[in-house]
């Protein structure tokens, strides 16, 4: 057998060949299935993005009504699943209440059918269209507040802020939030993506990997960097503190949240997406003095470290954003995930396509050819 290098993490070895989607670092470009992410940003919409990551290619007019339509059919969950749901306790965070959750689905629909075809497009529709449902839930029955029926008159992303807040939101509102889960639906070979290959390879059912994969997203190192974005942002407080915090910062080696990026040597491309959408925002519904702080840290932060290649990456706007959607900040993992189900989902279609199950190996370091040692002699 070929003896590899250990590579802890397993930094720069490939663990699929895939056509998903594709990063170029240097130059900040992100393309799903070829097509540029400002294009989808600008032009397509979530449910389109997710039937091209999944499909591998744009659907024509009917494909896209007849997809929308049984997303738009399956948005309700299961009494049982909602009774499962209120039993929860109010504290838990909402990821671990999203992967009990779609874990649950399993219980109702697995069949593990995976060579046929129906079976796959309605596990994709059921999850695309509860994951956001459940989401919504558990968001109003923490507060103590029944959850509301999904409205068959909004689109995907109005009708999922439409469930959290129980209002009609803004249409720019709305726009705003397809668009964010179109910069997430999916970025290449990740911990959660990878998650969701290793369970896919040992052909158990869609909702256990979506679980496995939310489970693996829920971490502070994947998911939740625009949490802490939002926390670095009221800790300065003020624009004549942010450079003294970028220089402590640096003075102490402690990273600034929302910089920097393993692949991207350049600004995120999606980060340019968000920020534009974060100025439409505020233009709409008012100024943020977060915002004016975040445009003075991007600022000093390229004059100090421009040079290493740390530039914004995409959570540095994401937070301000659904901040000022009214967006509960720890939700917007969850949001997060919502959008990344379409990438776990075009990921499990390719696993299953070419499936070997994973089963790395180790390098031994432990102790070797030790005696038993009776309990009353140790
Ligand atoms: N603030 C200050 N310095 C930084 C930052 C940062 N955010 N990011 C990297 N650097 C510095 C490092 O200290 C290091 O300096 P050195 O060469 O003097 O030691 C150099 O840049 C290279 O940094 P690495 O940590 O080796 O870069 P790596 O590619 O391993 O890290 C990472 C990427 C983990 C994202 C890092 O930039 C970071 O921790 N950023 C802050 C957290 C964050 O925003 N995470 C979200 C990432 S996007 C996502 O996951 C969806």
């Amino acid at each position: 057998m070929m003896v590899c290098e250990f590579k802890p993490g397993l930094e720069g070895i490939p663990a699929a060949e895939s056509s998903i989607s594709n990063v170029d670092g240097q130059n900040g470009i992100l393309e799903y299935r070829g097509i540029r992410i400002e294009d989808l940003a600008s032009q397509s919409t979530f449910l389109e993005t997710a039937y091209l990551l999944i499909w591998g290619e744009l659907p024509k007019k009917e494909e896209l009504a007849e997809f929308e339509h049984e997303v738009l059919y399956h948005r309700r969950i299961k009494y049982r699943i909602r009774d499962m749901m209120k039993c929860f306790p109010e504290s838990g965070h909402p990821m671990d209440a999203l992967q009990a959750s779609a874990a649950a689905l399993g219980l109702f629909y697995s069949r593990r059918d995976l060579h046929n075809p129906i079976y796959i497009r309605d596990a994709v529709v059921r999850l695309l269209a509860t994951i956001p449902t459940m989401v919504a839930a558990f968001q109003l029955m923490r507060k103590g507040n029944d959850p509301v029926r999904p409205r068959d008159d909004l689109d995907y992303a109005a009708n999922f802020l439409y469930m959290l807040s129980e209002e009609e939101p803004d249409p720019l509102a709305a726009r705003i939030i397809d668009v964010c889960l179109i910069l997430h639906a999916e970025h290449t070979m990740n911990a959660s993506t990878f998650s969701a290959r290793v369970t896919a390879s040992t052909l158990t059912d869609p909702y256990a990997v979506v679980a496995s994969a939310v489970g693996t997203l829920g971490g502070t190192l994947h998911g939740g960097a625009n949490e802490e974005v939002i926390q670095m942002l009221e800790d300065i407080g003020s624009m004549e503190n942010v450079r003294p915090y970028v220089e402590n910062c640096l003075a102490t080696k402690a990273k600034i949240m929302g910089f920097g990026h393993r692949v991207y040597k350049v600004k995120d491309p999606r980060a340019t997406i968000l920020q534009n959408l974060a100025e439409q925002l505020f233009a709409k519904f008012g100024h943020d003095k977060y915002y004016d702080i975040a445009q003075e840290l991007e600022l000093i932060v390229e004059e100090k470290l421009g040079h290493k290649g740390i530039y914004p990456n995409v959570d540095f706007y994401s937070g301000l954003v659904y901040k000022k959607l009214g967006i509960p900040t720890d939700l917007f993992t969850p949001v997060f995930a919502i959008a990344r189900v379409a990438g776990w989902l075009a990921h499990w279609k390719e696993q299953l396509a070419e499936n070997r199950i994973f089963r790395p190996t180790q390098v031994y370091n432990g102790r070797q050819h030790l005696p038993y040692t009776p309990i009353d002699q140790r």
